[in-house]
């Protein structure tokens, strides 16, 4: 049980906390609880306890079930403070235009977002094939200033992307599309070094296209749901799919990302394609 959810439920004289599982998810100053259970008086108690107690946070909402469809977007429910779903985010040195209801972010991934930036060189041409408003490509150009091209299919997240590219001056550097990832080798002209595929419910779809995208002895980065109850059971399922999808001779370095539910965990597969 989080600490912050038990502390509002208890403020709130509101009883049940063993129903409560997952934490707080704060996006700039919007904090998303997830309350299933709860009668809608008791949810908005929790909300307003919450809004008291975290001094930098606006607006309270309340995520009603995953996250869903084409765009990856949570239903979010108002519960406390201002009647809005956009905020600007700060992680890793820079700042992220955010719509939380109608663009896909996760706080969470700021970690996973630092490890793949610092790996990459400044001579690089990377291709980030599901961008969202830009968390991954702007610090990837901003720390290392390589070239970024960025696809991604929701309108208004493209939009953001580009505000964001330039709020963090990189806009030099980044180039965003768009478009469906499916349609990139009739958009763009290079090859790239290094390609990122974080769509984890749907990245395998996608492989063949950043096959064709990616240069001889370029690298993957390729995120993935997985069911199983430990990190090596996980391990086993992603190399098994993956063995039936990259050419032979290539290189995998797997690693678990974060738990996503209960037996599902993300993982990442960090590819190195022959010559
Ligand atoms: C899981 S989110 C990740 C976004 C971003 N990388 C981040 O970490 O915030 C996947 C993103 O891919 C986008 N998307 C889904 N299908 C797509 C497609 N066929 N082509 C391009 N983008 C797509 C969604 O709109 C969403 O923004």
């Amino acid at each position: 049980m989080p600490r912050l959810i038990r502390a509002a439920l208890e403020r709130a004289g509101v009883r049940g906390p063993e129903r409560v599982s997952s934490g707080v998810d704060v996006v700039g100053d919007i904090a998303i609880v997830r309350l299933s259970g709860f009668a809608a008086k008791e949810r908005r108690k929790v909300g307003e306890s919450l809004l008291e107690e975290m001094k930098n946070v606006s607006v309270v909402l309340e995520q009603e079930g995953g996250i869903e469809g084409e765009y990856r977007l949570r239903k979010l429910v108002h519960l406390a403070g201002e009647r809005r779903t956009l905020t600007v985010h700060r992680e890793n040195g820079c700042a992220f235009k955010v719509d939380v209801a109608r663009t896909y972010f996760s706080p969470r991934l700021s970690t996973e977002r630092l490890r793949v930036a610092e790996a990459v060189g400044a001579e690089e041409r990377v291709l980030n094939m599901f961008a969202g408003v830009g968390p991954y490509s702007v610090l990837i150009a901003k720390r290392s200033g390589a070239r970024v091209t960025s696809c991604e299919v929701n309108g208004l997240a493209a939009e953001l992307h580009r505000e964001n590219d330039r709020m963090n001056k990189v806009e030099d550097l980044v180039t965003v599309v768009n478009a469906d990832a499916a349609d990139l080798p009739g958009l763009v002209k290079s090859k790239f070094d290094r390609i990122l595929l974080p769509h984890p419910s749907q990245a395998d779809r996608f492989l063949p296209v950043a096959l064709k995208l990616a240069a001889p002895g370029g690298r993957l980065v390729y995120y993935r749901h997985v069911l199983g109850v430990d990190e090596e059971e996980a391990a086993k399922a992603l190399r098994r799919e993956l063995k039936g999808l990259l050419p032979p001779r290539s290189r995998s370095r797997l690693r678990r990302v974060r738990e996503v539910g209960p037996r599902w965990v993300e993982m990442v597969a960090d590819v190195k394609l022959p010559r």
